[in-house]
């Protein structure tokens, strides 16, 4: 079987890893998915930047559409980021072409992911995401192949590593909002505007995400409350620690008899709770489902690595010739997202 040919957009931390995956996990992936995957193209900003990986033998394109169009790319990796063009245009040139698209851009498919949906569908291409949410955690596949047989109540959970990173630090070891910041952007956490993680942004599209998947609604960014950290000092953390409780960013969508209720602010748990016992740059999603108890996954949430292992199982999955309704049904079963009033819970 002839290998499925990628072309990759966008080599910054996450794109480099993925090259250096495929490279060096060839052969498991080959047997895995029955054939194999190769880099035949990418493009990024700058073409003189210094990079970890070896892209001899790897065709440079000059833009992200003239790599979506390219006639010898069979799946199209959008790691550029940005909810408009040019990743917006180029996904969506891909679909069009009939290509698969793999995509970590979660800006992106909250603003825009019905009608890039709706290209899959009327062309055949995969549309993939799992690093769109949760980086290495495989909650996308749980919501949409995993628990497709259960009703969801509710979804909820830590779901950006930047925040949950600052608010255990200036906790823990006292430090500002600002040097706990400046460290999760060193460390490849944040988004390139960190304003998108810290005013709760980032957390409201993945939640937007997350709640069509598990409601089988038409994703709505825009029906998401929004609330950051950004004002949080360590005194709040420390305020709410003598009271028994911690402070996390969560983002929550509840199925209710009035619509789906979505929202995201900083809220206080109780430190004996599961919850409360996640630090650092890591991840928690928490799924109610009719007739079981609750599930909850647990992983890196952001960083290379993390993103670049979703990524490259996206591009197994196209590669074997899966493909699912990328968000769990087909279009026409999607309901227009009916916005809740916020109640106490
Ligand atoms: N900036 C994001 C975060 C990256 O901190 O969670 C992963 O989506």
């Amino acid at each position: 079987v002839a290998p499925l040919k990628v072309g990759i957009a966008g080599l910054g931390t996450v794109g480099a890893e993925v090259v250096r995956l495929i490279e060096t996990q060839g052969r498991v992936l080959a047997g895995r998915s029955g054939r194999g995957i190769r880099v035949v193209a990418v493009t990024a900003r700058s073409k003189a930047k210094k990079r970890a990986v070896d892209l001899r033998g790897v065709e440079w394109v000059k833009d992200p559409m003239a790599l979506a169009t390219h006639p010898e790319v069979d799946c199209f990796v959008e790691l550029m980021g940005g909810a408009g063009d040019p990743a917006l245009s180029a996904v969506e040139a891909a679909l069009n072409a009939g290509k698969s698209v793999v995509t970590a851009n979660k800006a992106l498919l909250a603003k825009h992911g019905l009608k890039l949906a709706k290209a899959a569908e009327k062309h055949g291409g995969a549309l993939n995401f799992e690093a769109a949410v949760g980086a290495a955690i495989p909650v996308i596949k749980t919501l949409r192949e995993g628990l497709a047989g259960t009703g969801i109540n509710r979804v909820y959970g830590i779901l950006n590593g930047t925040c949950n990173y600052i608010l255990t630090r200036m906790e823990q070891e006292g430090l500002s909002f600002a040097e706990c910041l400046k460290d999760a952007q060193r460390l490849g956490y944040a988004e390139a505007n960190p304003s998108f993680d810290v005013d709760g942004h980032d957390t409201a599209q993945k939640l937007a995400i997350l709640a069509s998947l598990a409601f089988g609604t038409k994703v709505a960014q825009s029906a998401v409350y929004v609330e950051g950290i950004s004002s949080i000092a360590p005194e709040d953390l420390r305020a709410a620690a003598d009271l028994g409780y911690r402070v996390k960013l969560l983002g929550v969508a509840v199925r209710t008899a009035k619509g789906i209720e979505q929202r995201v602010h900083p809220t206080m748990v109780p430190k004996s709770s599961s919850i409360a016992q996640v630090m650092g740059v890591t991840n928690a999603v928490t799924i109610d489902g009719e007739g079981i108890p609750p599930i909850t996954l647990v992983g890196p949430g952001a960083g290379g690595a993390a993103t670049a292992s979703a990524v490259v199982a996206d591009i197994a999955d196209v590669a074997r010739g899966i493909r699912a309704n990328p968000f769990g049904r087909p279009i026409s079963h999607l309901r227009d997202t009916k916005k809740a009033p916020m109640e106490r819970h």
